[in-house]
């Protein structure tokens, strides 16, 4: 199987067929194996440098009802909330005095933030930090509304595609949503100039390697320039929440094959990842990842951001979260970089 790891280093590319192989026969050997291929990528594109995102979780309100999704709109149990602008550029000031140069403003899809109210929020942002990225993860919208908020400024766009299979797509959402309009939103994303992020869970109930090799081929085919994956978490007010979590191990071994199929990428270690193995984004990092995106939103609030159990940093401030991270990234040799960390950069 090595000579598919090396196949990967030189051409950046695999079929579907070898994808399968390569999973199916990984053990410990092939993953040191890769490990040590992907973190020379790594290292050979950004050093020892790892990039950090702050990223603001504004709403818990949704409109959707992911299955697995903790914040899913019949969820009776979560208690709701969304910031005000002020809050939001709040967290933007906490952030850009620790040195965070990318905003991610995430939230679920909340129906009572209309276009307008995400274009002045994008607005103020840009011009109070014209020297930072604003990066939006708030789900499927119009082609109209994403060309708006480009052209208000915002940068970047976070849409993982959750997984390429159409049919374990509808055992994972309701009908009215579809793998197709959500591949649509990307595609438009690309176009509009966004630099794009997408990716899938691990370990998603009904998950086979035969889907996981189509998520890697369709990755491979659509180029994103940010790759988020991490394990499945049940969560305990969903139909899901009796499901078994994915692997860690292979979460790991799949940002290797990210970093070999996509060298440029940007992949973080997910808070995911930190959640089922304490030390998970250590670990990511070592298999191939290459960015951090701690929370900034205010502690008040971040409990209730909860997509899936038990997850972690919930408590600290933010100042607290970006010392940790630093003490964790320098035990295993890398430092934190205070940039925009734009896609492609050295
Ligand atoms: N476990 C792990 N990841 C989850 N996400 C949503 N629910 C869960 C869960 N239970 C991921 C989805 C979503 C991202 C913001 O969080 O992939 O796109
Ligand atoms: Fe948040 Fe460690 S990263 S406390």
């Amino acid at each position: 199987m090595k000579h598919l790891v090396d196949k990967m280093y030189d051409f950046h590319f695999l079929s579907k067929d070898e994808f399968i192989s390569l999973i199916e026969h990984r053990d410990k050997e092939l993953s040191d194996y890769i490990f040590k291929r992907a973190s020379s990528v790594s290292h050979q594109i950004f050093g020892n440098k790892i990039f950090i995102r702050g990223l603001v979780e504004f709403t818990n309100y949704c409109k959707n009802d992911c299955f697995y999704c903790g914040i899913r709109k019949s969820n009776k149990n979560c208690e709701r909330y969304h910031l005000s602008d002020e809050e939001i550029l709040g967290c933007c000031q906490t952030g850009y005095s620790l040195g965070f140069r990318t905003f991610v403003l995430q939230g679920g899809e909340d129906g009572s933030y209309k276009t307008d109210d995400i274009c002045r929020i994008v607005d103020s942002i840009r011009r109070k930090y014209p020297d930072c990225a604003i990066t939006l993860s708030i789900g499927e919208k119009t082609y109209k509304e994403y060309k708006l908020f480009f052209d208000y400024g915002a940068d970047r766009y976070l849409l993982r595609h959750e997984t390429a299979n159409d049919e374990h797509y509808r055992k994972l959402h309701p009908d009215n949503m579809s793998l197709e309009n959500r591949k649509q939103c990307l595609y438009a994303l690309k176009e509009i100039g966004y630099q794009v992020g997408t990716g899938f869970m691990v370990g998603s109930p009904f998950q086979t390697i035969e889907n996981i090799a189509e998520d890697l081929e369709f990755i491979q085919s659509f180029s994103p320039h940010m790759v988020g994956i991490g394990p499945f978490i049940p969560h305990k007010d969903t139909i899901f929440k009796n499901e078994k979590p994915g692997s860690i191990e292979l979460t790991l071994f799949l940002i290797s094959i990210l970093r070999l199929i996509l060298p440029k990428a940007l992949i973080p270690a997910t808070t995911a990842v930190g959640t089922l193995d304490s030390k998970g984004r250590e670990k990511a990092i070592l298999a191939g990842a290459n960015v951090l995106m701690p929370n900034l939103s205010p502690i008040g609030v971040r409990k209730k951001y909860a997509l899936y159990d038990n997850k972690i940093c919930t408590g600290e401030e933010a100042a607290e979260c970006k010392s940790c991270l630093e003490k964790r990234v320098e035990s295993i040799g890398y430092r934190i970089v205070v940039d925009r960390g734009d896609y492609g950069q050295r």
